[in-house]
This record gives C-alpha cells, sequence and structure tokens, in this order.
C-alpha cells in the first residue's frame, strides 16, 4: 500500500463565512483529501487537492445500489491549538460499517494520515467563535461502471469539510420530537447500525411529515414490535427517569454512536446511574404520566447534545421538564462541549491535538 500524500494546494482561495451565519454544512473548505481504491492494487494514490467536482460514470454503482459509507467528526480551535475528539473511533467505525456494505477495508492509518494533512493544509478554515468548529465528513462511494448487483471493484475515499454551528436551528434549546409510528428506520441484521446513506435516505419522508406538524426530527422505533425506542434521525437518545438515566441498547439497527459513548462513560465516572437497555415507548408514556420522565436529549456529533422538549405520539403530546434543558443534559453539554474545546478537563485522553 502506497502511504506517500501528494499535496496540491488551491491558487484560487474562497472568502471564509461569516462565522456567525454558518449554519450546518453549507460552506466547503478550499481543499479535500482522495484516496482510491483498484481491485488487485487496493487504496492508493492518497493526495490532498483543490475542493471540486469529482467526475463519475452514470453507471457507477454508488449511484444504482447505494454502495457507500461515511462519517462525521469535527476540529475545534483552541486555546490550545487545534483539536480533534476521539477521531480513530471514527475511522474504526468506517471500517465496521465497509465491512457490511461489502466494502474493502481501509488502512486507518492512511485515512488518519490523511485527514491531519488535510487539516494542515485548510487549518484557516477552523472557526473560532463559541459553538463554531470544522465538521469533517470522510466518505467511500462504489464507483465501478457495471450494473450487475455486486460488490464494486473501485472506490474513491474522500475527506471534504465545513465550518459549523449549530445543527438544528434551535442551538442547543429543547427540540421537539415526533414519535413515529408508521415508518421504521432499520431492522437487526439490516444496515441500521452501518453509517450509510440509505438509512438517512429511509428517513427523509417521516422526518418531512414531523416537520410540517411543527417537530424537528423523529425519533423510531423497532421494526418489529414497534415499540422500543431506537435513535431519532440523526442522534442516539437518552431519557432521565426518576434519577437513571436510560438509552436503548446497541442492538444491530442503531447506530453505536461516539458521543453517545462519550456521554455513557461520563455519566457512570459521575456516578450517575445509567442503564443501557430496551425502552418501550409505553414505558416513556407512563413514566410522563407518573412525573418520572424527568429529561430527555440526543447525541451526535453534528448535534453535540440536544436536549428534547417535547414528544409527540399518536396524537398526544409530552411535554418534559418544561420544555427547558435539564440539569444532566445541560451538564453533560457543558462537559463534552468543554473537553472538546480545552475550557474543561479530559480525564479520558479523548482529546488529540493536530500539532501534538
Ligand atoms: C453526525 O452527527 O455526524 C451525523 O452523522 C449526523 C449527520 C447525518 C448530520
Amino acid at each position: 500500500m502506497d502511504h506517500n500524500i501528494q499535496i496540491e494546494r488551491s491558487t484560487n482561495l474562497k472568502s471564509k463565512p461569516d462565522e456567525s451565519k454558518l449554519g450546518f454544512g453549507q460552506y466547503y473548505t478550499d481543499h479535500m483529501f482522495i484516496l482510491e481504491y483498484t481491485e488487485g492494487q487496493g487504496w492508493h494514490s492518497g493526495r490532498v487537492v483543490p475542493y471540486q467536482n469529482i467526475s463519475m460514470d452514470p453507471a457507477a454503482k454508488v449511484f444504482h445500489y447505494g454502495q457507500t459509507v461515511f462519517e462525521g467528526m469535527k476540529a475545534y480551535r483552541t486555546e490550545n491549538g487545534i483539536k480533534l475528539f476521539r477521531p480513530k473511533k471514527n475511522f474504526e467505525r468506517l471500517n465496521r460499517s465497509n465491512a457490511r456494505l461489502s466494502i474493502p477495508q481501509i488502512d486507518e492509518d492512511i485515512a488518519y494520515n490523511g485527514l491531519i494533512e488535510l487539516l494542515n493544509v485548510d487549518r484557516d478554515w477552523i472557526p473560532s467563535t463559541e459553538g463554531t468548529s470544522l465538521y469533517i465528513r470522510p466518505f467511500i462511494i462504489a464507483t465501478e461502471a457495471a450494473l450487475g448487483v455486486n460488490p464494486s471493484q473501485n472506490y474513491l475515499f474522500m475527506i471534504i469539510m465545513s465550518p459549523v454551528g449549530a445543527y438544528y436551528a434551535e442551538g442547543v434549546n429543547p427540540v421537539k420530537i415526533h414519535v413515529e409510528s408508521e415508518y421504521v428506520r432499520a431492522v437487526a441484521g439490516g444496515v441500521g447500525e452501518a453509517k450509510t446513506a440509505g438509512n438517512y435516505a429511509a428517513g427523509l419522508n417521516a422526518q418531512e411529515q414531523a416537520k410540517e406538524h411543527g417537530y424537528s426530527q423523529v425519533l423510531w422505533l423497532d421494526g418489529v414490535h414497534r415499540r422500543y425506542i431506537e435513535e431519532v434521525g440523526s442522534m442516539n437518545v437518552f431519557f432521565k427517569i426518576n434519577g437513571v438515566v436510560h438509552t436503548p441498547m446497541l442492538n444491530g439497527s442503531i447506530l453505536d454512536g461516539i458521543t453517545r459513548n462519550s456521554v455513557i462513560t461520563l455519566l457512570k465516572y459521575w456516578g450517575v446511574p445509567v442503564e443501557e437497555r430496551r425502552i418501550s415507548v409505553e414505558e416513556l408514556v407512563e413514566a410522563h404520566n407518573k412525573g418520572e420522565l424527568e429529561e430527555a436529549f440526543g447525541t451526535g456529533t453534528a448535534a453535540v447534545i440536544s436536549p428534547i422538549g417535547e414528544l409527540s405520539y399518536h396524537g398526544e403530546k409530552f411535554v418534559i421538564n418544561n420544555g427547558e434543558i435539564g440539569e444532566i443534559s445541560g451538564k453533560v453539554y457543558d462537559t463534552i462541549t468543554g473537553i472538546q474545546t480545552g475550557k474543561v478537563e479530559d480525564p479520558f485522553g479523548w482529546v488529540v491535538g493536530l500539532d501534538s
């Protein structure tokens, strides 16, 4: 495998966007990373090049059969330099997604080194305003031009980067979520735990319907019983019931979120009881009716920690914590973002410096 990374710098640098109006995924940095896979040769020709369109045959398998995976991670500008949050975990998960989608394993060191080279070239794009970061999107697409349904012989691995603010327009204010009872996102044995495009495409329809009724996202229920909580469109989900924090266990159909794992670790470190288990929607309704559903929040790289202020289910509304940020949600948000931006001590060694 060829470990050499070529760098071609852009001669036409773009002007940077206003950091107070970034939104999510609206702007892209000056460069991107590309690595190619050719059957018989493996991954090769890693390079940082100016951000540009790519040209592909219309028969490329990714367009027809969705053979593709992606990741999401962030870089932060802190007082002590540029920092990444548990970046190796993303490349490990990328390879787990690859395995499920019959995409060849990638050398995690080459992918990581490509990211570091790209970040070095585009380091001026990392915003510094509170609440902003550089969102990093590594992804792989199947490029072989052949319509037979079998794994592609060729792939592209790419990394693009985008300066971002909050994922939800609500920022850290609680979002309203609709519990989806008609459509399902995934079933165990399918591709629900892989980070692959189809999982997100499958959710768009329900998400659009929820938006029409004033809800930001949907909370998915399991596809077999239509009872058990899975995850929210772009987040894992946590509920504090009677002093104990509960989150759906990893069951093969939900994403093994890196923020999810970090929150569980943090709660245990604080001595807050936390349980990973099957949680039914009826149980949430009952806890709410008894006044025991104290907090709910989502976790994800893009959304970080997003408090949930209201759930709707079968036409009924369940307001949580008066629609306000709960104590644990706020503490988790402050601590995770504090660790990421170097303002809070990092007892777990999660943060990696770009220059260290
Ligand atoms: C992330 O949190 O990075 C995600 O993957 C969510 C994304 C689909 C916006």
